[in-house]
């Protein structure tokens, strides 16, 4: 048994503040296969001190079931029902987690979700730009390499846009790189880091795996491991047989790329992950967006580092991956044109 004054003084510790932000978080979708396990990571989060949840049915009860959970933040549910749901969900939010839209069935690409999620994204792209066009706004939505441009276009047309502040989430492709290396190599998965950069679809996804400490591995072994890290998504949507795409991996890879984020914005030092974002890398060749390592901070993406030394393997696979980003970009810019 705990003494009183002792689980007030562990309470304490838990919730002392020794870094002085709180910090405001809302899921889009909360409800959703994704949502609710990433709103219990978020709960988890110290950082997070007011939690938010929409979506178009389930929020209310996902918060209140959260809110029971004793850490240091309230949570509270909105749905499109009530007047200004949207609005109080978003409210001057710090930190914006879009994971509202279809999963995949088995045969589907991710790019087969545009038609449906393109809209969702953009709707809560321009109520996000009206009520927190200064909050980091994380996208999970698929087709990614699409939905990141098309928020972009919705705050450019709002006069809001800080590239700065835009994160597509390629979170699992990097957990999932670390888990398939380990289990190859018959290591720790924990002690396995693999950069992952391009894209989040297929021949996107590019590997780094010559950065790696495996970079002698076999070639037959290294064209295997790579086709399961672009394709890994398949195993979870064959797995669960038209119920869906991966929520608990995400969840996970997503409550570890916002408490990236907001690590940075806590002003802590040497915070570095991949993400797709508004990209200088390949800008000369057309492409807008990319994914490689950056630096956060206080103002959101701070530092774009560069993909480093690549194998040949590695560039071939990089003009296959630009190929089908241009025109992924492209079809996300094109839909917010149309969409006048
Ligand atoms: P789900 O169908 O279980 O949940 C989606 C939720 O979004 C539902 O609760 C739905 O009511 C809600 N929603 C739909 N329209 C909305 C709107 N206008 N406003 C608010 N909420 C809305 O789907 P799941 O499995 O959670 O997947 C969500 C998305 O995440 C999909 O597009 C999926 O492809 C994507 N995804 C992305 C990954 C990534 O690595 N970035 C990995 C896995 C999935």
């Amino acid at each position: 048994m705990f003494s009183t004054k002792a689980l007030n003084k562990s309470t304490q510790r838990l919730f002392s503040t020794t870094n002085p932000t709180n910090f405001k978080v809302t899921v889009l979708g909360a409800g959703g296969g994704i949502g609710q396990p990433l709103s219990l990571l978020m709960k988890l989060n110290h950082k997070v001190t007011d939690l938010r949840l929409y979506d178009l049915r389930g929020a209310k009860g996902v918060a209140t079931d959260l809110s029971h959970i004793p850490t240091n933040s309230t949570v509270q549910g909105f749905t499109p029902e009530e007047s200004d749901g949207l609005k109080n969900a978003l409210d001057n939010t710090d930190v914006v987690l879009i994971p509202a839209g279809v999963p995949r069935k088995p045969g589907m690409t991710r790019d087969d979700l545009f038609s449906i999620n393109a809209g969702i994204v953009r709707d809560l792209a321009k109520a996000a730009a009206q009520y927190c066009p200064n909050a980091a706004i994380c996208v999970i939505s698929n087709p990614v390499n699409s939905t990141v441009p098309i928020v972009a276009e919705v705050f450019k047309k709002s006069g809001v846009y800080n590239p700065k502040k835009l994160f597509g989430v390629t979170t699992l492709d990097s957990i999932r790189a670390s888990r398939f290396i380990s289990e190859v190599e018959g290591t720790n998965p924990t002690q396995e880091k693999v950069t992952v950069v391009g894209g989040h679809s297929g021949v996107t996804i590019l590997p780094l795996i010559s950065q790696t400490k495996h970079s002698m591995m076999p070639k037959e072994t290294r064209e295997k491991l790579i086709h399961r890290i672009q394709f890994g998504g398949d195993e979870v949507v064959q797995a669960k047989n038209g119920a869906g795409s991966a929520t608990l991996s995400m969840a996970q890879a997503g409550a570890l790329f916002a408490g990236k984020i907001l690590q940075g914005l806590d002003g802590e030092a040497d915070v570095i992950t991949p993400s797709f974002v508004d990209s200088p890398l390949f800008k000369n060749e057309g492409i807008e967006f990319f994914s490689s390592p950056i630096t956060l901070g206080p103002e959101g993406a701070e530092k774009i580092h560069s993909l480093g030394n690549l194998s040949s393997e590695e560039e071939e696979m990089l003009a296959t991956c630009k190929e089908t980003l241009v025109k992924n970009i492209a079809k996300g810019k094109k839909f917010i044109d149309d969409s006048k």
